[in-house]
């Protein structure tokens, strides 16, 4: 889906207690690869609890155009007949991954050791993202790219028709780029190794194996050592995707900072690549129970207790960054209902999200009121404790999701109302969220212009 449709203006006012249950959607990470994956097995793949947000749908439209036949049987409930490793068709048409930076990159790598072309395009937002960081290694196994100036979107991809398997150290701590490399190496002969300095999420190394694939992990002094034996024949899967922790951040966040909150968020992956945010809460003093753990379709899972709780800032340890890096945003706003300072550094990979989240967050919070200090890998937020932040802003959410539900959820506990210029991007990993919080009580509603 590329373009931007009509911009939904939306606000949040001051909400009393937050109570109730808040079931959040499938994992996105995990939905994406769910669909790659199963699109390149043999044979059938069944999915329960995909994320049907409008990026998972782009994967699935994309999926269909490779030649896998990606079925929905009901809500979450999807199947993929799998065409198997090497075997995608050259697609007839554009392939358009609309808002999503995982779609793109991991469909480039598990295309780009087959002879093909395939054309990429994106909305305003992924047209400004960065490719080079997949298409560099992606040429070491012979693609080629041609895209736009700095190596933007639209791109062509033109697979190596004669794949050589790579040695490949990822540079910045990326799981996109090393999921590429790995869905590259699916196609190349011999043994691809990505070597990642910092462990980022292992989604893709668990799936992999799950699917059958040989793949092994070393933890040596230069990294994470990943070795996957290239051309194996994937064996379809039943996944079983676990709830997001990175939607559930939202609603656990925004119980904590509104007074008398007391919610239960069921079914949370506690996966530790992916749990710096639940860390960093209860360093902060965040009232959490991790009830009822348990493993789930190969994560671990538990339900969340969580109740309103006074928050002190802390310094977020900077080799946590990757483990909770879609969370700063909605840190960066509980941190303003903190008392004292919170210091978030080793986090300019924000600056290529979907906005440039340090700054998108950094003005928002401004225009609410809050003290924020700003360095290129730096972002420090001054809290203002519980209530004591103004509000009565609108924020630029800059076709971001998680900008416009992490200002949403400062609007329920600040003073006065803050809106959001274009909640229509939430759609992409959370359709739910107006409904679900809704449910808890919180005072969130579209306005009309
Ligand atoms: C993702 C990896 C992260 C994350 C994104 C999902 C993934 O991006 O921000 O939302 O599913 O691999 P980077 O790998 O670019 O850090």
């Amino acid at each position: 889906m590329s373009g931007h449709g009509t911009p939904i203006p939306m606000s949040a006012r001051k909400s009393g207690p937050l109570k109730g249950r808040a079931e959040v959607p499938g994992d996105k990470s995990i939905s994406h690869r769910s669909l790659i994956l199963g699109a390149m097995a043999v044979g059938e793949t069944k999915v329960t609890g995909l994320l049907e947000g409008q990026d998972v749908l782009d994967t699935a439209a994309a999926m269909r155009a490779f030649g896998a036949e990606v079925t929905r049987h009901g809500e979450g409930d999807w199947s993929v007949h799998g065409v198997g490793v090497g075997g995608f068709a050259e697609p007839e048409q554009v392939i358009d991954c609309g808002n999503s930076g995982t779609g793109v990159r991991l469909i480039m790598g598990a295309m780009a050791t087959t002879a093909m072309s395939a054309t990429f395009a994106g909305d305003a937002s992924l047209r400004k993202r960065p490719m080079g960081r997949v298409t560099d290694p992606l040429a070491l196994f012979g693609a080629r790219a041609y895209g736009r100036q700095g190596g933007r979107l639209p791109m062509t991809i033109v697979g190596a028709a004669d794949p050589v398997p790579v040695r490949y150290v990822v540079p910045v701590p990326s799981a996109q780029v090393k999921s590429a490399v790995l869905l590259a190496g699916l196609n190349a002969p011999g043994q691809t190794v990505v070597i990642e300095r910092e462990p980022t999420r292992d989604h893709s190394e668990r799936m992999l194996r799950g699917f059958g694939a040989e793949l092994t992990v070393e933890d040596t002094g230069e990294g994470r050592v990943i070795t996957l034996t290239g051309q194996p024949e994937l064996r379809p899967q039943v996944v079983a995707v676990p709830r997001d922790p990175s939607s559930a951040a939202f609603p656990v966040c925004a119980a904590l900072i509104v007074e008398g909150s007391d919610i239960l968020v069921p079914g949370v992956s506690q996966n530790p690549t992916r749990n710096g945010l639940y860390t960093t809460l209860v360093e902060m003093g965040a009232d959490i129970e991790f009830q009822n753990p348990r493993e789930e379709g190969g994560e671990p899972v538990a339900d969340l207790r969580v109740r309103a709780s006074t928050l002190n800032g802390i310094e977020v340890p900077e080799e946590r960054a990757a483990s909770m890096i879609d969370e700063y945003p909605i840190l960066s706003v509980v941190a303003a209902f903190a008392e004292g300072t919170t210091v978030m550094r080793g986090v300019k990979e924000l600056r290529v999200k979907e906005s440039d989240r340090i700054d998108a967050m950094a003005r928002g919070l401004e225009a609410c009121g809050v003290r924020v200090e700003e360095e290129e890998d730096v972002l420090i937020v001054h809290g203002m404790g519980q209530g004591g932040v103004p509000g009565g802003a609108t924020c630029a959410t800059h076709i971001d999701h998680r900008i416009a539900m992490s200002f949403l959820v400062a609007g329920l506990a600040a003073k006065r109302p803050v809106s959001v210029d274009d909640g229509s991007p939430i759609a992409t990993s959370f359709p739910a969220f107006e409904g679900l919080m809704a449910g808890l009580g919180a005072q969130i509603r579209r306005d009309n212009r």
